[in-house]
């Protein structure tokens, strides 16, 4: 068993941290302010109990969950860790100057590894001491019920430290793939470019949302469709990831379409801000 430390209690850090309790890990899952991370652990508790109103879980089970999860506001409750994965905003200074700190608090033999979905590991592992320890470990969206992880090798890392990723992972019951650290890695590289031709068409009225959403999910046997997904994932992140995709190869699939960045000024971020493409006020 690892100690986990989780930083960044969004979507994912909270999905996360989840995952690794109920397989035993002890988790500190760092929110920026207290009340944000008491936050977390009450709908830490509440994801719980439905799985323990489904069945799925024993009360007991939930309760020895919750009691390996510190939630706290303070970075340096992270130093007890073996493994550190951040998941906090898309952007690369802020995850560079995180690492830095990771760096100066974590104990030499702690991993620090990223959630990120396109931007590059080495450039924060080159903010620490120990590039051979930082890798990326790429969970998806919702963590606790997709069982893949991308496990990120930047040129620096250790196959020690790839090794002890893929121990978790696979210990959390996902399957791991390796893949190189480039933007987009695997799935961010092929799903995004689809994602945004589907803005596009609908820029281009060619259907209505709802038709282009059931033209994929029974066409192609997707679980949901284009849309329903950017609202599951979160336009403001949908935004970055393609933002940092057309960086690194200004190809013109990449380009945000025009649709999602003018959402994401009006705030409509999808599921998290209640509206997106769909209207989430209602149920
Ligand atoms: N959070 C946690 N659990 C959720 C959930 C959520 N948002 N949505 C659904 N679930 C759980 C349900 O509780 C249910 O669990 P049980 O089977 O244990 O009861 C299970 O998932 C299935 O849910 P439902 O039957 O209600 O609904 P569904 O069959 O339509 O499945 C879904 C929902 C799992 C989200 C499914 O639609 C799906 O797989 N969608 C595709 C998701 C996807 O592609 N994710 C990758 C996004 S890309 C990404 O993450 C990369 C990145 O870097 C941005």
């Amino acid at each position: 068993m690892v100690a986990l430390g989780v930083v960044g209690s969004g979507i994912m850090g909270s999905g996360i941290a989840e995952c690794a309790a109920l397989a035993g890990h002890e988790v500190v899952l760092r929110s920026r302010q207290q009340a944000t991370a008491d936050a977390t652990m009450a709908a830490l508790e509440k994801s719980l109990n439905r799985r323990v109103d489904k069945g799925k879980l024993s009360a007991e089970e939930r309760d020895a969950a919750l009691g390996r999860v510190t939630a706290t506001s303070e970075l340096d409750a992270l130093a007890r860790c073996d493994l550190v994965i951040e998941s906090v905003v898309e952007d690369l200074a802020v995850k560079k100057h995180l690492f830095s700190d990771l760096d100066r608090l974590c104990p030499d033999p702690t991993i620090l590894a990223s959630n990120t979905s396109t931007l590059p590991v080495i450039e924060m592992a080159m903010e620490t001491g120990r590039p051979e320890q930082v890798c990326g470990i790429h969970f998806f969206n919702p963590a606790t019920v997709m069982d893949l992880v991308e496990l990120v090798r930047p040129l620096t890392v250790s196959d020690g430290t790839m090794s002890t990723a893929r121990a978790f992972v696979e210990s959390c019951g996902k399957r791991a793939v390796e893949v190189a650290d480039r933007a987009g890695f695997v799935v961010n590289a092929l799903l995004f470019p689809y994602l945004n031709n589907a803005i596009r068409l609908l820029e281009l009225g060619v259907a209505s949302k709802e038709d282009i959403d059931t033209a994929m999910q029974g066409a192609c046997g997707f679980p949901m469709g284009p849309f329903a997904l950017l609202d599951l994932v979160g336009l403001d992140t949908s935004l970055a990831i393609l933002e940092a995709l057309y960086h690194e190869y200004r190809d013109p699939n990449y380009a945000p379409a025009p649709l999602l960045r003018r959402m994401v000024s009006a705030e409509q971020l999808g599921r998290k801000s209640g509206r997106g493409f769909y209207d989430y006020h209602r149920h």
